[in-house]
């Protein structure tokens, strides 16, 4: 993980950047990509801000809804993250990249038809304070797209049970809220947003297979979790041997939660 941020969320340094990229190309998230397109429902000419752009994969994809008339603008405050974005060969010129922070957005009132964000306000502890942001920069009856997970819903096998459970409690240091989803849609009407669409968009992985988003995950997790609630470096990567060593047993379930609202 990256050094301490400044800024409000989570800055993620480039070892942990290309890990993110990697995981972020399985079939399992490109399918919740095609999810969350779908619930933006993106026209032509749409002005979309992607909130924490991250590898610009959703902000390539998104560019070829909106068309040559559209604009679409990623901010991201991780310097490793917009670097791969600006690389990606199929990030085109008409995507504007830009280092910025959600708790202050470089752009006017009102500039936007549609802000999304994908992953990004779980590291957050002032979600309100975006959420107000947010709404500053949307035009009038504009849609906010928010896409989080709750850790609390995830099923992974272990034989360990007890190593499992100190391994995850490690993990969520790494997040300002590991369970924001079960209240978002309360902060989101408390902020003046009126919510149009809810959906669960879930990921299971059974049998173990390196292609998979939760095989990408392990190694996120035994990068980070050594020297955080006792965890030792050996112990996390006997979890990690332990969990790909179960085979065609292996089991992975977790929820994301899409978040359609309205600033009306
Ligand atoms: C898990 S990645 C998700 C990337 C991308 N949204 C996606 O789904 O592919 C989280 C991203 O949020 C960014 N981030 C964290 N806090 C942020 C903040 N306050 N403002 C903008 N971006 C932030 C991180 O730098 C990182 O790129």
């Amino acid at each position: 993980m990256g050094g301490e941020a400044e800024v409000d969320g989570l800055q993620f340094d480039p070892r942990m950047s290309r890990q993110v990229e990697a995981m972020y190309t399985t079939a399992d998230v490109v399918e919740q990509r095609r999810i969350v397109r779908a619930a933006l429902a993106l026209r032509s000419g749409d002005r979309v801000l992607d909130v924490g752009v991250g590898p610009g994969l959703l902000a390539a994809e998104m560019a070829t809804e909106i068309g040559p008339s559209g604009r679409i603008c990623g901010i991201d405050i991780s310097d490793s993250m917009l670097a791969i974005a600006a690389t990606r060969a199929d990030v085109g010129p008409g995507i504007e990249l830009e280092v910025a922070s959600v708790e202050r957005i470089p752009h006017p009132a009102e500039s936007f038809d549609v802000v999304v964000s994908t992953q990004v306000f779980e590291y957050l502890d002032d979600v309100g304070g975006a959420l107000d942001e947010v709404r500053r920069v949307l035009r009038p009856a504009g849609r906010v797209v928010l896409l989080d997970t709750d850790w609390g819903s995830l099923v992974w096998r272990s034989s360990d049970d007890a190593r499992m459970a100190r391994v995850l409690t490690a993990f969520e240091d790494h997040l300002a809220d590991p369970h924001l989803p079960r209240t978002l849609a309360d902060v989101l009407v408390k902020s003046g947003f009126t919510l149009t669409h809810l959906q669960v968009v879930p990921i299971l992985n059974t049998g173990y297979d390196d292609r998979t988003y939760s095989a990408g995950l392990m190694d996120i997790v035994t990068g980070f979790v050594p020297g955080h609630a006792d965890i030792t470096a050996d112990e996390a990567r006997a979890w990690a041997d332990d969990l790909r060593g179960l085979g065609a047993g292996y089991f992975f379930s977790l929820n994301r939660y899409l978040f359609v609202a309205s600033a009306l």
